[in-house]
């Protein structure tokens, strides 16, 4: 629908004697919104629902949690494998109800289906955290899973569920999981209060679990979690960031107490958002605390604040303290694949944090240069923009959507026949063919955006390169408010 207009467009324009620049493509952001949430269900495990659109795909992992006797049937594969890796997933689940609280108003009738896609990830996390004393980390072993090419349909990898308890504590996949039920609680509250509080006390109690019993999933599980999703970063930013959601979702005052208290402690760097680091998504979250007259304080005393605007500053192309580089074309990098994780969720964090700064009338000095909450969206809407199309080869990055997207994706589900249209058994490695094959994948996983271009713009569409062409969840949870939001045409 967005590719027909522009051609309409650019044959009017053409006809008036106009030259077509990549920069004026615009975008039917309501139509990118609706294929960044669908995204979700060709990433679901379990038994699908009858409503399920994405039909190509069926159920799978049936038997999941059987080999420690629970039920951990459903949730997400996290990327182009079948592994359910939760700390990623928390995160994911996390921004999707973030990007529900804060702009769920623009989404029209796609509110229903992100709440769909959200409710899938608490609803296992439920099951994830039934048992008090424990919490399910993973299911799936990733060195079997990785060394096959499989449908999740037809998968006889090894599905070993692995927990954290009270002896071999995991407080970053415990407290991100906390974080995802509490934002998540926010999300359903007026949709269906029930399920809201069941959420919240489940979120407070797996809080406690991860507090009271402090230590890293990758000592716990080890081979589960690294190389793939190791904490490198370490936990006491999951356990902030936990209580922050807490703190918003109950309003009890101990919960930014601890925020307080903790952050004052906290190392690593302020510029990160992401799976591993919640350090500026924590900063952008609680900074409207201080920009509230009637409450608390005092913004410029407020090391949040200041976190929050040097956060801003490390992005902006015309700030002197700029810390992440911009491609030719104008795309925003950092260090490590799969860069479109960034593009995103920073993008997302510039657009929340110019509408809490909006909200408060400020603005943010980078050096001599006084940046506006309105410049802040500007610089997301070119990022977004990029990943749509607007781009030197006029690719875009989410698969489905305009005129030329990825074919060759990194996802084995989307690479291989569907069970409907091949039944037979494809074992571990009679999938190989189609792994290294150059035709194109052979079901379209509509919404999902990839892990993006080199440093160079140049993207080379193969499934050999993971980190160009692999789509992830936590690469859509943030930019489906950011969608949003262009959606409400603001
Ligand atoms: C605690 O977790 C470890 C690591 O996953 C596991 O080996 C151990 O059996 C668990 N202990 C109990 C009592 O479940
Ligand atoms: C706000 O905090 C700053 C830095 O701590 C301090 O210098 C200033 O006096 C405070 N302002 C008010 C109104 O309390
Ligand atoms: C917003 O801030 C500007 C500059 O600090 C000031 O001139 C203006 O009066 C403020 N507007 C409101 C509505 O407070
Ligand atoms: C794969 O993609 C990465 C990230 O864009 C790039 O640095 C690398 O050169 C690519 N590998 C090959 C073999 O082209």
């Amino acid at each position: 629908m967005g590719g027909k207009s522009m051609m309409d467009m650019s044959v009017l324009m053409l006809l008036l004697g106009v030259t077509v620049v990549t920069e004026a493509m615009s975008h039917d952001y309501g139509d990118a919104l609706t294929k960044s949430i669908l995204f979700f269900e060709g990433q679901r495990s379990g038994k699908l629902p009858s409503n399920q659109r994405m039909n190509w795909r069926k159920d799978s992992a049936l038997r999941d949690g059987s080999d420690i006797g629970m039920d951990m049937v459903g949730g997400y594969y996290d990327a182009g494998d079948n592994v359910k890796f939760h700390f990623p997933m928390a995160f994911t689940t996390t921004l999707l109800a973030w990007s529900i609280v804060e702009f769920g108003e623009s989404m029209g009738s796609d509110l229903e289906h992100a709440l769909d896609a959200l409710r899938w990830g608490t609803d296992y996390f439920l099951k994830a955290t039934r048992r008090p004393g424990m919490v399910v980390a993973q299911v799936g072993d990733p060195i079997s899973d990785h060394t096959c090419w499989e449908r999740p349909e037809d998968m006889d990898t090894l599905r070993t569920t692995y927990v954290v308890n009270q002896t071999h504590p995991g407080s970053e996949v415990s407290a991100e999981i906390a974080a995802a039920l509490a934002a998540s609680s926010i999300a359903f509250k007026d949709k269906d209060k029930r399920y809201s509080s069941v959420l919240l006390q489940r979120a407070s109690q797996v809080f406690d679990f991860a507090n009271n019993y402090q230590g890293s999933y990758d000592e716990s599980i080890g081979q589960g979690a690294c190389p793939f999703y190791c904490d490198i970063n370490g936990y006491h930013d999951e356990l902030i960031w936990g209580a922050a959601w807490l703190s918003k979702a109950t309003q009890d005052p101990k919960y930014w107490d601890y925020v307080v208290k903790n952050m004052a402690t906290l190392g690593g760097s302020i510029f990160e958002f992401g799976w591993d680091s919640k350090q500026s998504g924590i900063n952008i979250f609680v900074s409207p605390i201080y920009f509230d007259p009637q409450k608390v304080m005092n913004s410029s005393g407020s090391s949040f604040v200041t976190n929050a605007d040097s956060f801003v500053c490390s992005l902006l192309p015309e700030s002197p303290t700029k810390s992440v580089t911009y491609s030719p074309g104008g795309l925003m990098f950092k260090p490590g694949g799969c860069n479109l994780q960034h593009a995103t969720a920073l993008s997302f964090l510039l657009i929340v944090y110019s509408r809490y700064l909006q909200v408060a009338n400020r603005s943010v000095h980078c050096g001599s240069v006084v940046t506006t909450p309105s410049r802040l969206v500007e610089v997301a809407k070119t990022q977004v923009d990029y990943i749509l199309g607007s781009n030197p080869l006029g690719m875009s990055y989410m698969v489905g959507y305009g005129p030329k997207f990825p074919q060759r994706i990194h996802h084995r589900g989307s690479s291989l026949p569907s069970m409907s249209a091949f039944h037979a058994h494809i074992g571990c490695h009679d999938g190989n063919s189609y792994l290294v094959t150059k035709m194109p994948n052979r079901n379209v996983l509509v919404g999902a955006i990839v892990g993006g271009p080199d440093n160079n713009d140049q993207f080379l569409d193969s499934r050999l390169n993971a980190s160009q062409s692999e789509p992830t969840t936590y690469i859509n949870a943030p930019l489906v408010g950011a969608l949003a939001f262009f959606k409400g045409g603001k």
